[in-house]
């Protein structure tokens, strides 16, 4: 079942998606080299405590942080360290739910430290120009495989592999509910998208194939390859006429 939401409840979620939305802006200042992974998770778990919310992340299904914190080839789901340090040249990953009121809000931003190199500029460029091109394909009674297509299309003609086993999702009560938002598939097919459902948008693509690991942890995914993966995400409501992004300014 997909929900509908009602302009109430997406005002909440919206009321959600700011803090996000906050927490993203005042972590930028933390990425530079030299700071570690667990600073930046706990940073930002104390930053959305501050603003009333709960980072919904720690303890779903037992995840240990905060926030996910996923460095070069880590996709998402990277656990912060007090070993892993951001040294310059890296590109990490803030994926960042609170829930707030009773609803959930999902965002991530990848970041470059200090100074990167051609082959991850362009992959943080053209990922999260993907995520808006697909966002553009989001109406009342548009189909929802176009979203998908219209990311694939868009990824692939920059050379960047999409990863087919991590996909958006329909979120508000729950983090995740239906429907899967994949970044790949046909257009004009699949779900018929209605004005209230809410959905987040996550574009996870990387510089090499497109195929991904589980490391040891059992919770950080890696590209196979080694070579780098950026993602970007908005949680969205859709509209009669189009899309409103709940978690940006
Ligand atoms: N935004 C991540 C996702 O949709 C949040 C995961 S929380 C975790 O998968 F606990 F699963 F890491
Ligand atoms: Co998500």
């Amino acid at each position: 079942m997909i929900n509908i939401y009602s302009e109430d409840e997406i005002a909440k979620i919206k009321a959600s998606g700011h803090i996000t939305y906050l927490t993203h802006q005042h972590m930028k200042s933390f990425i530079k080299p030299g700071v570690s992974t667990k600073f930046l998770d706990e940073e930002a778990g104390r930053f959305i405590r501050e603003l009333g919310g709960i980072p919904a992340c720690k303890g779903f299904e037992g995840y240990p942080g905060n926030i996910c914190v996923s460095v070069n080839d880590e996709v998402v789901h990277g656990i912060g360290s007090e070993n892993r340090i951001l040294k310059e040249g890296d590109i990490v990953t803030l994926d960042i739910v609170t829930l707030y009121q009773g609803y959930h809000s999902d965002s991530a931003v990848t970041h470059a430290v200090g100074k990167i190199n051609k082959e991850k500029e362009h992959l943080l460029t053209h990922t999260e120009k993907s995520l808006y091109v697909g966002l553009k394909e989001i109406k009342d009674g548009a189909k929802l495989g176009s979203v998908g297509a219209r990311i694939q299309q868009y990824a692939e003609h920059h050379g960047l592999g999409v990863i087919r086993e991590l996909v958006g999702h329909g979120v508000g009560h729950e983090m995740h509910e239906s429907p899967d938002v994949p970044n790949y598939g046909k257009y004009n097919t699949g779900v018929t998208l209605k004005a209230g459902m809410v959905i987040a948008v996550e574009p996870m693509l990387t510089a090499g194939k497109r195929y991904v690991a589980m490391l040891d942890d059992d919770w950080t995914i890696v590209t196979e390859d080694g070579r780098p993966s950026a993602h970007f995400e908005h949680t969205v409501a859709v509209t009669e006429d189009g899309y409103e992004i709940l978690t940006g300014e």
